[in-house]
């Protein structure tokens, strides 16, 4: 049987730590479908998993990674052929089931996404999961009311993955936005993807009361805790808050007093297990309407399955800017 390489994370006396290994396909977790693979790319979450950090790997040992973008080599589905460009974030992969730090992986047939006409496989994973959740964020924020005139739009964490992308998405759909960021020497980078300002964390101060002067139409918030109860204190009447991230805490303290007395919403986004019609949905908008035009500067680098835990060391460490996609080497 033909081998192949792929950075596996082990749990061995409570170290957890990921090791570039060669397997064979019966080495990977049962799917209808073998993809292989082209390429995959780092998220906050495979930084925790990989490292052990968070508590993310549900068994070990499991191939690391949540996205994947690659041509299908087998399938035991009729939905899909030989030949078919596709891709997959999340669903479990990297968590429950081996994931796309591989050159071959093999999932279950309903977690595939055909490769939407007119995004290349590099693209497709420039966004992975970091993209299509700053998507679907966009996407719920809308639903629920958000537009331009209901005023500036912060962005948390601001300079990370999901950051990034979602400054140039709200740019491109005419929001004034505000990039909230740990590094204000970043400036330039998050003008340069569409932030109007840029507003140093460090100095929001201590809460002021319950609720404090109403500045902002809605928020994408990637950073929880002590962001997110200032957020809510902030927004104005009707607006929204996508809580995506914990890149700053798990915890939340805040008052319902934003929500009684300006309407103010907190809408959950999950991008794991998004069912698949709004997945569909959402990758067909980030082919269309709301389809990036400043992807390629927030590639931070494009690395091989070898360097992988550098680059986890360097997202946990919060000192990057924008994503790493990880190539298999196959173009
Ligand atoms: N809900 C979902 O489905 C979903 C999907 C994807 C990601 N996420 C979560 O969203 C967050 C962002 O993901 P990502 O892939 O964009 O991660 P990332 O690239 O590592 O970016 C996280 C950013 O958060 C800021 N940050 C880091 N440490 C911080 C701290 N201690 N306090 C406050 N801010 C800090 C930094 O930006 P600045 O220096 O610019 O502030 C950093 O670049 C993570 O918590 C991730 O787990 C959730």
């Amino acid at each position: 049987m033909q081998t192949f390489r792929a950075c596996r994370v082990h749990a061995t006396g409570g170290a957890v730590t990921a090791r570039l290994e060669q397997l064979v396909l019966d080495d990977l977790a049962a799917g209808e479908v073998v993809i292989e693979a082209h390429y995959s790319s780092v998220n906050y979450k495979d930084a925790l998993a990989a490292t052990g950090k968070g508590r993310i790997m549900r068994r070990f040992p499991l191939v690391g990674g949540v996205d994947v973008a690659g041509v299908v080599t087998q399938s035991l589905d009729p939905r899909f052929r030989a030949g078919d460009a596709v891709l997959v974030t999340g669903c479990g992969l990297g968590e429950s089931h081996d994931g796309g730090f591989s050159e071959v992986v093999r999932v279950p047939s309903d977690w595939v996404v055909p490769l939407p006409a007119g995004l290349t496989l590099f693209d497709a994973m420039a966004l992975g999961t970091a993209g299509f959740t700053a998507a679907l964020a966009v996407d719920r924020l809308e639903q629920n009311g958000q537009k331009p005139e209901l005023g500036p739009v912060v962005v948390t964490g601001a300079t990370g993955g999901v950051g990034s992308i979602g400054i140039d998405l709200l740019s491109g759909r005419g929001y004034d936005v505000v990039a909230l960021t740990g590094k204000p020497a970043a400036g330039d980078y998050l003008q340069g993807l569409g932030a109007g300002r840029v507003l140093d964390r460090q100095a929001l101060g201590p809460a002021r009361g319950l609720l404090e002067s109403a500045r902002w139409g809605g928020a994408v918030d990637n950073v929880g805790g002590d962001v997110l109860s200032w957020l809510l204190r902030t927004t104005r009447p009707w607006g929204s808050i996508a809580s995506i991230g914990m890149a700053g805490g798990v915890e939340l303290h805040a008052s319902v007093m934003p929500f009684i007395l300006r309407g103010v919403s907190v809408l959950g986004i999950t991008s794991a297990n998004c069912p698949m019609p709004r997945r569909l949905k959402i990758w067909q908008r980030l082919v269309t309407d709301l389809r990036p035009t400043r992807l390629d500067a927030t590639v931070a680098g494009i690395v091989g399955l070898d360097e992988l835990p550098d680059v986890f060391e360097r997202l946990l460490g919060g000192q990057h800017r924008g994503r790493f996609v990880v190539t298999m080497g196959r173009d």
